[in-house]
């Protein structure tokens, strides 16, 4: 297919009926950029010549590329959006050296899959015809250019919405945006587009017409399945199009043996792998390029970015986890948040409400509540009592902390870097470490307790109040049940009323 066939994607639009700042191309579903999931599939057709029709924001949108292979892919500007037929007309000297035939597609219909193109593109080459439209029937047609067909059955031509008549605009068959052309038809045809006297644009729908009015064949490809070619104009659609994207996403990874618990709950983005008789529970989300390995579990809630997890690991409820490693057998929340860098050695505990950043946890170690750990080694089976602080930040600077293996870190620590505790260390609940804990050794870093037996009477005495005690003694106390208790008894409510008086 490569050399008999080109692609030229139009990206150049504005989108304005997003009502954004941003180009339409660049809004994403299923976490990737919709200019990325045409360049994609395109790919996936034929690595032959690819041109994409650039024009707001066309650095962003190049840039939104840049992680692609570059090959045979080359932009051509449309510096003034004029319309779709504009769009080609400004890749006039770039079609004329592409390739006998062309395949032309929207930026905006990211669901069209590379099968379908392919199927589409085989059909066209075998028809001998100048072009193929591919249409579909809409439940809903609004928007859409309508097909009008030739008594033959053939496409005589494509009228758009705001030009159609009442009658033409109850025609249910579509323009999808997507044509097969070949190459010098099309170019033959280009510049004798006519503006439309409504929109002021040069509509590439036209050239149907003018091929058909030249005595040219132009053959309708009618798809099935019309949810493939939904076109992203506003936010309605774009919400649309990321749950079929998503749903596909997850059927896929079910049938693959991953096992999703109301999968119409989670959000999983196309660049994310996950293993087998890995369980989801209803909400998780997995972004980017996440990879989750086999016989994980990740708890309702969580949301899991850029990150890789090892097999057998288990993210509990509520967590959020970024750019961060996980190994094989770990435990992750409920509550815990991985910041950027977090690496997690095999069979760790990170527990509830416990955030760890651009840290190392070594193997079996465990910081089960309410921690922060940030900048920091941490070695094999070490123990992170609840509430240590890393004191990791002086105002300027991010300091780095050591914590070797088997080392105990009491209840309360807090660790003020840079500092070292070596192996087997035990450090004292409550303390404060500034300087270095040798290895073996115990250190307590806190101020000594001292209790006053009887200060607090004696103060009150002193202030000429009554210690508790005496105030119940004076009053014959009685305490007033409580309101859930009034409501439930109401005849002790009046016992203790009286007992009051
Ligand atoms: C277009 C078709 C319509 C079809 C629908 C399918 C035309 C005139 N109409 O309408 O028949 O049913 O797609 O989804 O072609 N673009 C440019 N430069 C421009 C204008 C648009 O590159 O000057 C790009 C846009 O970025 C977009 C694509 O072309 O990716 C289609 O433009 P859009 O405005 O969405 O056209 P529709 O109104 O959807
Ligand atoms: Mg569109």
């Amino acid at each position: 297919m490569k050399d008999q066939i080109a692609i030229a994607i139009l990206g150049a639009g504005l989108g304005t009926r997003l009502k954004s700042k941003l180009a339409k191309v660049l809004h994403s579903v299923a976490g990737r950029t919709l200019i990325e999931h045409a360049v994609r599939t395109a790919r996936e057709v034929s690595e032959g010549n690819l041109i994409v029709i650039v024009g707001h924001q066309a650095e962003a949108v190049i840039d939104a590329l840049k992680d692609l292979p570059q090959q045979g892919l080359r932009f051509v500007r449309q510096e003034q959006q004029l319309g779709t037929g504009h769009a080609l007309q400004c890749a006039r000297r770039q079609l004329q050296t592409a390739g006998p035939h062309l395949l032309v597609f929207h930026g905006d219909t990211p669901l069209i899959t590379s099968e379908t193109l392919r199927r589409f593109i085989a059909s066209h080459l075998g028809s001998g015809a100048a072009a193929s439209v591919m249409t579909a029937e809409m439940e809903d047609p609004t928007g859409y250019g309508r097909i009008l067909r030739a008594p033959d059955g053939s496409v005589a031509s494509i009228v758009e919405q705001k030009s159609a008549t009442p009658d033409q605009r109850r025609i249910r068959e579509i323009n999808t945006g997507i044509y097969c052309f070949e190459t010098h038809q099309l170019l033959a045809e280009l510049d004798r587009i006519p503006r439309d006297p409504i929109s002021g644009e040069y509509y590439l729908t036209d050239v149907i017409g003018l091929l058909t009015h030249g005595g040219k064949k132009v053959l309708p490809y009618r798809m099935a399945d019309a949810s493939e070619v939904i076109g992203i104009n506003n936010r309605a659609e774009l919400a649309e199009v990321d749950a079929l994207l998503r749903g596909r996403k997850a059927r896929a990874l079910m049938l693959a043996g991953v096992t999703i618990l109301r999968p119409e709950t989670v959000m999983i983005d196309l660049g994310v792998e996950v293993g087998p008789d890995t369980v989801l529970e209803p909400g998780v989300t997995l972004a980017g390029e996440t990879r989750v390995g086999e016989n994980c579990r990740i708890g309702s809630f969580s949301v899991i970015t850029d990150s890789e997890l090892e097999d057998n690991v288990t993210v509990k409820q509520s967590c959020v986890i970024g750019e961060s490693k996980i190994a094989n057998g770990a435990s992750i929340g409920p509550f815990a948040h991985l910041r950027p860098g977090s690496d997690i050695g095999p069979g760790a505990k990170i527990g509830n409400f416990v955030e760890v950043k651009k840290t190392r946890v070594g193997r079996g170690t465990k910081a089960s509540h309410l921690t922060y750990l940030g900048d920091a080694v941490i070695g094999n089976d070490v123990n992170i009592g609840a509430g240590t602080i890393i004191v990791n930040y002086d105002g300027e600077k991010k300091h780095t902390t050591v914590i070797e293996n088997n080392a105990f870190v009491g209840s309360g620590t807090r660790l003020i870097a840079p500092v070292r505790v070596g192996e087997n260390a035990f450090i004292a609940a409550g303390s404060t470490i500034t300087e270095e804990v040798p290895p073996d050794s115990l250190s307590i870093a806190r101020a000594r307790q001292t209790n006053k037996p009887g200060w607090v009477t004696a103060r009150k005495r002193k202030a000429g109040k009554k210690s508790p005690e005496e105030k119940n003694k004076t009053q014959g106390k009685v305490l007033e049940p409580a309101l859930g208790d009034r409501k439930k008894k109401p005849a002790k409510k009046q016992e203790a009323a009286k007992q009051i008086e």
